[in-house]
Formats: C-alpha cells, structure tokens, sequence
C-alpha cells in the first residue's frame, strides 16, 4: 500500500489567459489530496472518497460504470471515477503492466472544483502512488506530463499544463504553452483563501471568453493584457515586490471581471479583502463561483472574510514549495 499527496494551487495572474499561449503564474498553496493505492488480484479499480463531497462514496468497477456499485449521484462518480481511470492507466502505461488492479482511496483538503486545483492534484497523487506501488518512480516532470494528458482528456481539450505542473512540482511556476518552469526565490506570499461554497462550470467559462476573444478586437486585447500583467508581476516576484504583486492582482481581477467570468460572490469577496486592508485580491481559476485570493499580512483580511454574506470558509494558506510527495 502506498501513499502519495499533491497540492493544490491559486492563480496569482494569468488564468484563461494562459488558454491562449500567454503566460501564467500559480502557486501551490498548503492544502493537499491524499491517494492511498493498493494493488488487487481481479484486475478490478475501487475507489473509496470519504470527502469529495459530502456524503462521500465507494464504489468499485471494472472499468465500466453500469456495472458499477455506487452510493452517491452518477455525475460526481463520472467525474471524480474519470480522473482515477485516467491515473491508473497511466500508472500501468508506466509500469509496463496493464492489468494490474488498485483499491484507491482518495482524502481532500481541497474544496472540489473551486478553483484550486483539486482534480489536478487527485491525478498526480495517483499516478505517483500507483506507479509507486507498482515498484516505479516517476520524476515529477514525468507526473505532471502525465496528470496534464489525464485533465486534458476528461476535460475535453480545455485544460492548460498550469494545474499539474503546479500541483507536481510545487511552489510558484510559470506556464507558457508547454514550456513550464518552477519560479526559484519567489517571496513569502500571504495568501487568504475565500470561498463561496460553489463552483464554476469551467468548460462552458472557458467557451464564453473564447467566443468574446473571436467576436471583439478589445476582448482579444484584454486577453493580451492579462498577459502583461503576468509579465509585469514575474518582475515584482524577482524583486520581492508583494506590494506591487498585490496590485497587478487587482488588475488582473479587473480584466477577468470584464471577461465575464467573475460573479457577485467572487466580487463581494474580493471587496471585503481590499477593504480590510489586502494588498490585493482576486478570483483564482475559471470563475463563475468558488475561491478569491488575497495577499494580507494582517488577520485583517481572513477576518473580514469571515462576515462576508456568501463566503463559507475563509482561510489562510502558505506557498507550499512541496510538489508531490510520498507520505
Ligand atoms: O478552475 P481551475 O483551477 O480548473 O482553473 C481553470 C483555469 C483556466 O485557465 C480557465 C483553464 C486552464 O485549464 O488553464
């Protein structure tokens, strides 16, 4: 039985952007998902998930959901069943051994499709855990290739490297297409997660600022600026500028608002965090519902947070420079 954690991460700049071939800058953050994989004799995939959701759930199948004994709603088993799939036959691509079977038991911190990177870090926990328990370690580059080809087949070709890299490598990195690199030195950042408790669709997010990017020269501007943004801020980083880094986020909040792919909750709650004193404050992810990020040094922030209508958990969390790690 083997062990395996990855983080998850917030986008500091550049999310949908980074669709386009700009670039982006997540963070690993301090909050992870722990796969747990043990080999089985029938070939068969179980997977037990004691908080993806509320209930939880456990179900085991060979490869094929209508034969699948299940407790809890088909389309949360479809998706979180998709990205297990995903991970076990890379890990038996990996290993040479295409039939082996696993019990893979799955623990978040992570809230599920807020944003954070949950999916991304569930993958790359297990395909390492399950390579690991099939005798094989894997580079963490290796991983977050790997994981990267997983998102990018459930999510139907919507997904950039951003998310696995991140997740595998840990601390803040930089996406640019395929060309993906840890950022060395970043500074401390401050971080303080709020989150309304939903989730945006970021399929259908990402569909709506395509058709505005074909449809208008100013929206495929404003794509490029968020690009800027990115470019400007990898400066601050290397200069220690947090003061600086905090307000390209507030630009960067700016430009995804007019993009469409903010929402009252995620406003509020950017609000209340600039108000209380951040440096600065923005949606993290696709958008549409789930997690701001602010940087606050203060309590200031969390605190405010905390009264917020609409915000069900307020958080803080530390740039994890940890990637995937076997625990
Ligand atoms: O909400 P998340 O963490 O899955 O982030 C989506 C980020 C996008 O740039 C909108 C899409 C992508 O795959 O990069």
């Amino acid at each position: 039985m083997t062990t395996s954690s990855a983080p998850g991460k917030v986008y500091l700049f550049g999310e949908h952007a980074v669709v386009y071939g700009e670039p982006a800058v997540p963070c690993a953050v301090g909050r992870r998902a722990r796969v747990t994989a043990e080999r089985r004799d029938d070939g068969r995939v179980r997977v037990e998930a004691s908080d993806l959701s509320l209930d939880g759930f456990a179900i085991t199948y060979g490869g094929d959901l209508d034969e699948a004994d299940v407790n809890v709603p088909s389309g949360l088993v479809e998706a979180a069943t998709g990205y297990v799939d995903g991970a076990v036959d890379q890990a038996r691509d990996a290993a040479g051994e295409p039939d082996a079977g696993f019990t893979v038991t799955i623990e978040s911190d992570i809230p599920l499709g807020a944003g954070l990177g949950s999916s991304a870090a569930v993958v790359v926990a297990g395909i390492d855990a399950a390579t690991r328990e099939l005798g094989v370690e894997l580079p963490p580059e290796e991983l977050a290739d790997r994981a990267y080809q997983v998102e990018h087949e459930v999510q139907e070709g919507q997904a950039s490297r951003a998310d696995t890299f991140c997740s595998a490598m840990g601390g803040a990195v930089r996406v640019e297409g395929d060309d993906c690199r840890r950022i060395p030195d970043a500074p401390e950042l401050p971080f303080v997660i709020g989150y309304d408790g939903g989730a945006g669709n970021t399929g259908e997010l990402v569909a709506n600022v395509r058709g505005l990017r074909e449809q208008y020269t100013f929206a495929a501007d404003t794509v490029e600026a968020i690009g800027d943004i990115v470019r400007t801020g990898e400066h601050a980083l290397e200069n220690d500028d947090v003061e600086e880094v905090g307000r390209l986020m507030n630009f960067n909040h700016g430009l995804l608002s007019a993009l469409g792919v903010s929402s009252r909750s995620l406003d509020t709650m950017v609000w209340a965090a600039r108000d209380a004193g951040a440096m600065g404050a923005k949606l993290t992810g696709a958008g549409g519902g789930g997690c701001i990020v602010a940087l606050d040094t203060s309590e200031g922030a969390r605190t405010a947070l905390d009264y917020t209508p609409g915000c069900e958990e307020a958080f803080r969390a530390e740039l994890d420079t940890d990637g995937v790690r076997a625990e």
